[in-house]
């Protein structure tokens, strides 16, 4: 069997979509290990769900700026993943814009969860805009991660009805379960090169199946 795909997951805050792959990598079968969980909340749930899975949990101190690491944090970040070899970066709930020059060093090896069926609803609050708009349908996608916000090649979506009396809360309590559900099968796919990203798009080495 192959050497399962060295990850590591960035969170922010409650961890539940972590959990879900901590879940997934429970099973000796799954073809990826969680190496490390990094948070640039020291308090962050998250990196006590990464303890007591008994996996490395490292707050990285982001500095002053206010929605990027500081030069320093970017620094140590990429050698702490070069140091533990890791392949792919999931972000989880992660509040903080990565440089571009992470992303060039990682480049195709960082994918995010997002709680809208992406291109709709990118950024902050997407669970409030798509209730403020009025649409019939909503859900969530994980997608590679580029220099934009919320807007590189996507790899999974799930949706979920919206009802007329949802507030922003129940939306996104409906939401949460898919996310749970698609981002460790999109890590599973990314793993075991099922799918691949080739001059910027996604390529899929089977038909790709149509039921999430
Ligand atoms: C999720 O809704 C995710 O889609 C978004 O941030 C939230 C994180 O939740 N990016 P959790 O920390 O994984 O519970």
């Amino acid at each position: 069997m192959k050497a399962p795909l060295p990850i590591a997951v960035f969170a922010s805050g409650r961890g539940s979509n972590l959990q879900s792959i901590l879940d997934a990598t429970d099973d000796p079968a799954f073809p990826a290990t969680v190496e490390l969980v990094i948070s640039d909340q020291a308090d962050a749930r998250a990196l006590e769900r990464a303890r007591l899975s008994g996996v490395n949990a490292i707050h990285i101190a982001p500095g002053e700026k206010r929605a990027r690491l500081s030069e320093e944090a970017d620094t140590r970040l990429l050698h702490i993943l070069a140091e533990k070899k890791v392949r792919l970066v999931a972000l989880a709930g992660f509040m903080r814009i990565l440089s571009g020059r992470f992303l060039r060093e990682f480049f195709g090896q960082v994918i995010n969860i997002h709680p809208s069926l992406l291109p709709s609803f990118p950024g902050l609050d997407a669970q409030d805009q798509a209730v403020r708009h009025g649409v019939r349908w909503s859900g969530c996608t994980v997608h590679f991660v580029d220099e934009g916000v919320d807007t590189g090649p996507i790899i999974l979506q799930a949706a979920v009805p919206v009802k007329s009396d949802d507030t922003a809360v129940t939306l996104a309590a409906r939401i949460l379960p898919e996310e749970h559900r698609i981002y460790p099968e999109a890590i599973r796919l990314i793993s075991t090169g099922e799918v691949t990203l080739v001059n910027g798009r996604l390529s899929w080495r089977q038909e790709r199946g149509e039921s999430l």
